[in-house]
This record gives structure tokens, sequence and C-alpha cells, in this order.
């Protein structure tokens, strides 16, 4: 029989990450470092608030843009924290982050509309402009640079169908946080250019050096930018799925209305405690800002140690992007031999766009023990590459 799948989808196939995923998954006795979650358990006391939403009857479909309540306590956070002034029809609760990316491609998109990402980008981006038709950019930001852009080299594949800009500082994968400048250099491009930009700052709770400067506190952004927040990582809440993005009505209804036929609303009782951790649980959100900095710390450290590999240190996130080229193989070679030879699983630069096949993602999602001793088992394979030459 024919295929009855439309022809965009029939390509689907899982990313490397995925594919990674998965088989770390048949085995045991490994590290894995590949994971993009805080191992730490959601504070006890959001899991309470869960459990009395419950009691307290909070068990009806919610408004599909979110509860009111944790509307405003967005609004709230992003004004006391970043000076962000939004009023509450610019704030729609979603599925996570990732419910938000995929909403504003698909309200934003004409098919063969261009989108600049930012590599080395999440791997979701790429997949998300295709599935909604438009075409993916690619702009390299060189790890010389810190991984931070070069305004230069956005300005030199901007086009006519150029429609969106992607950001994402913290950084998934490089770790980088980007600067002032050079934020106000894309904000100059946006302006000239017409663009709308999608910010996605999950991760601005981890900043280590420098600021988090939110797209849209820039003069004259907030009119074209859609910052995508969250709870899956500022309060170790990956699997309630939970996420927001704030940004102009004129974009955030249609998405609200294509989010209602797709989910209806966000799980009730996750609303009422996403509400209790925007309100209480900024002490909670410090011990994991506090952990990650050192887990990166030392992670950047172990993997300068070693024969043939080299990074910087992340001023953000909880990501080390290291390079490999030093060991002669390329990132996919030299993750899957961590994996068969070493045990550690990690991400291969691959997942995070072409121009970085001799990077390599290590989540530092668990404790530095296990950091230590990942590095450990790395090393004699890491020898033995040194000896046979290729380092
Ligand atoms: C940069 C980035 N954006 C979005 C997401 C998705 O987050 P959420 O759990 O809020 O959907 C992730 C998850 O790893 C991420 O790293």
């Amino acid at each position: 029989m024919r295929s009855k799948v439309v022809s965009r989808f029939r390509c689907l196939e899982p990313s490397s990450m995925m594919k990674m995923f998965k088989e770390a998954s048949k085995r045991s006795g490994l590290i894995n470092l590949s994971l993009g979650e805080p191992d730490v358990p959601t504070d006890p006391s959001i899991v309470e608030a869960l459990r009395q939403a419950g009691l307290e009857g909070h068990t009806h479909y919610a408004p599909s843009s979110g509860i009111p309540e944790l509307r405003g306590a967005i609004r709230g956070y992003w004004s006391r924290t970043y000076g962000l002034e939004v009023p509450l029809e610019q704030v729609l609760v979603t599925n996570g982050g990732s419910q938000a990316c995929h909403l504003a491609f698909q309200v934003l998109l004409e098919p063969g509309d261009e989108v600049v990402l930012l590599e080395p980008y999440f791997t979701f981006y790429a997949q998300q402009v295709c599935y909604h038709g438009g075409v993916a950019v690619p702009v390299v930001c060189r790890e010389e640079n810190g991984f931070v852009p070069r305004v230069e080299d956005i300005e030199r594949v901007l086009t006519p169908r150029t429609k969106m800009l992607v950001l994402n500082s913290p950084c998934n994968p490089s770790g980088a946080v980007f600067d002032r400048a050079t934020l106000q250099g894309i904000a100059d491009l946006a302006e000239r250019h017409d663009l709308i930009v999608l910010s996605d700052e999950l991760y601005e709770s981890f900043v280590y050096e420098g600021e988090h400067v939110p797209f849209a506190t820039l003069p004259g952004m907030r009119r074209r930018t859609l910052t995508v927040g969250g709870f899956s990582k500022s309060f170790a809440m990956c699997g309630w799925r939970i996420g927001y993005v704030l940004g102009p009505e004129e974009i955030l209804r249609p998405m609200d209305l294509l989010a209602i036929v797709q989910t209806l609303c966000v799980n009730s009782l996750v609303q009422r405690a996403a509400l209790y951790a925007l309100e209480n649980g900024a002490p909670f959100t410090r011990r994991l800002h506090d952990l990650f900095r050192d887990r990166v710390r030392c992670a950047s450290e172990g993997l300068n140690g070693l024969p043939g590999l080299s990074c910087g240190v992340p001023k953000g996130s909880f990501y080390v992007f290291f390079d490999v080229s030093r060991t002669g193989l390329s990132g996919e070679d030299f993750a899957w031999r961590m994996l068969e030879e070493a045990g550690v699983v990690m991400v291969p630069g691959g997942a995070f766009g072409t121009s970085f096949p001799h990077h390599v993602r290590l989540a530092a999602t668990v404790p530095e023990e296990r950091l230590r001793e990942a590095f450990g088992r790395m090393k004699p394979v890491l020898e033995g590459l040194v000896r046979d030459g290729a380092a």
C-alpha cells in the first residue's frame, strides 16, 4: 500500500540524540551524561502543592491560556527579576517550552519562510521549523568567540524571506551567555529586517558569569519577541510538562487557539504547583544554580585534563560542549566509543547542527563524584587513542 503519511513527515527520523538515549536505555552500568534535565527531584513542597490542589478540587479543565493566578505570577517574576513589563494578555501557559516553540513556528511560518538558527542549537528547533514548512538557515557561533554569534555573520544570511531568528541564551548545548552588545546588534538587525525573534530563555536561572539579558527588554523589541520560559530546568520540573511564552497578543492569540484544539489546556494541578513554585521556590532555584555552576566547572576542568580534549568554562546552562578533534575521531565516533568502551553516554555535536562534527555535549546532570568517575573511565580509552597516534 502506498504510504498515506503526509510527504514532509515521511522523512521523520529520531535525532542522533534520541538514538543515543535509546541505546543507553538498553544497557546497565552506564554513567549517563546525555540527559538535559536536573537529576535532583522537584522540591517536596512543590509536590505537596500539587497534592493540595487536587484535594481542593482543582481537577477541572483550566482556561486554555493558563489560570490567571499563574499568568500573573509569571508576569510578576519577569517584572521583578528583569524589569520586563508585560500585560496579562501577553502571557500564555503551555505544555513546556517545547510546545511554545512548536506553536510559534506553526503560527508564523508560511512554506519557504526562512528561520535563522544559531549553531550549535537545541535539536528541536530545526525539526520544528522543517515540520512547519520553514527553511532553517544556520549561522555558526564560533568557539573562539565563546560560541556567541557575530552580528555580521547573521546579517550576511538575511534575505527577504527571513521571517524569524531563534536565540537561546544561556545556550543548550554550548553554555554560552550572549552579551548585551551582541543582543543589541541583533535587535538592530531585527528592526531593520522586520524579524520576529523567538528567544528561548529556558536557562535564564543558570547564568554563572555575566548577566542574563532578556531580549524583549531591549528598546523596541517587546513587540517582535516571543520569550519562552519554563519550569523544567529552574524548578527541576521536566516531567511535569509546563512552560510559557510571553509575546505580542497578535501572535499569542492564534497560538492559544491552536493549543486549545491540540491539548485543551495545561494540567490544572500542575499549574497550581507551578504557581506555588514561582511564589515560594526561589531558594530551591538558587540551590540548583549553585549546584550546576560547580558541576560545569568540575566537568570542564576534568575534560581539559584528559588527553585530546579541550573546552572553555561555560558561562551558563548545565552543559559543556567540548572539542574532540585532537583524538582523531568525529564527535559521533567519539560518543559511540565512549559508550562502548567507557560506559559513558554523551551526545555528538551533530545533534546540534552540521557545523560541529568534532564536538560532543556533556550534561553535568550527575553529582561531581560521578563526573570524576566518568573521566576516570574515559582516560584509558583516550590514552589508547593517543598511543595510536591520533591525538
Ligand atoms: C533550549 C531548550 N529549549 C526548550 C527545551 C524544552 O523544555 P520544556 O521541558 O520546557 O519543554 C529544552 C529542553 O531541554 C531546551 O534545552
